[in-house]
């Protein structure tokens, strides 16, 4: 398979690739509020639990996990970010309330914006899903009405694997 406007196999089609991306809107520009993007190929928030450890800081795996997908004009959702420690949540997951995971932040945001790319962030806290084994101990802010049932995901509550 080739690119850049060569003849490209599919199967039993061949389309070229310069002729066949403007009629696709999938590379057409769209306005998302203030932003324009450059193409719709939008990265949906997916949590990777690869934020340092301790204190959920955006580092060097998070860095090159975003800038790898950032694009000229494209838009990167970031993982769900939790906005303090008694909303924490997810093991890993990153937070934005200490300096340290600002300035973490403020790599990938530099980052990203350097290969003229957006990044929005979808600010979490994990209510009554949270558990003050990730809390360090502060309660989770919750309606006192409602409880959870179920059971959350965490590395000290993991069996551990045999075999
Ligand atoms: C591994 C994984 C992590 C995800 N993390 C988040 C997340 O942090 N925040 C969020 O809003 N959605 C998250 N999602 C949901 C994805 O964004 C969602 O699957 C994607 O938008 C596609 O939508 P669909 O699953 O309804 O087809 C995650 C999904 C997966 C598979």
């Amino acid at each position: 398979m080739k690119t850049n406007g060569e003849t490209v196999a599919r199967g039993k089609a061949s389309v070229n690739t310069q002729q066949a991306r403007p009629t696709q809107p999938l590379f057409t520009p769209v306005q998302a509020g203030p932003f324009t993007l450059a193409h719709r190929v939008v990265m949906a928030a997916l949590t990777r639990s690869r934020s340092e450890q301790p204190g959920d800081i955006p580092g060097d795996l998070m860095l090159e996990y975003c800038t790898q997908r950032a694009s000229e004009g494209g838009l990167i959702i970031s993982e769900a970010t939790s906005i303090s420690i008694a909303g924490r949540g997810w093991f890993g997951a990153p937070g934005m309330y200490s300096g340290e995971q600002v300035a973490g932040w403020k790599r990938i945001t530099s980052a990203i914006h350097g290969k003229g790319g957006y990044i929005f962030s979808p600010l979490w806290h994990e209510g009554r899903s949270s558990h003050v084994s990730m809390t360090t101990a502060q309660h989770p802010w919750r309606h006192p009405s409602i409880r959870n049932t179920g059971s959350i995901p965490q590395p000290t509550l993991r069996p551990p694997m045999v075999g």
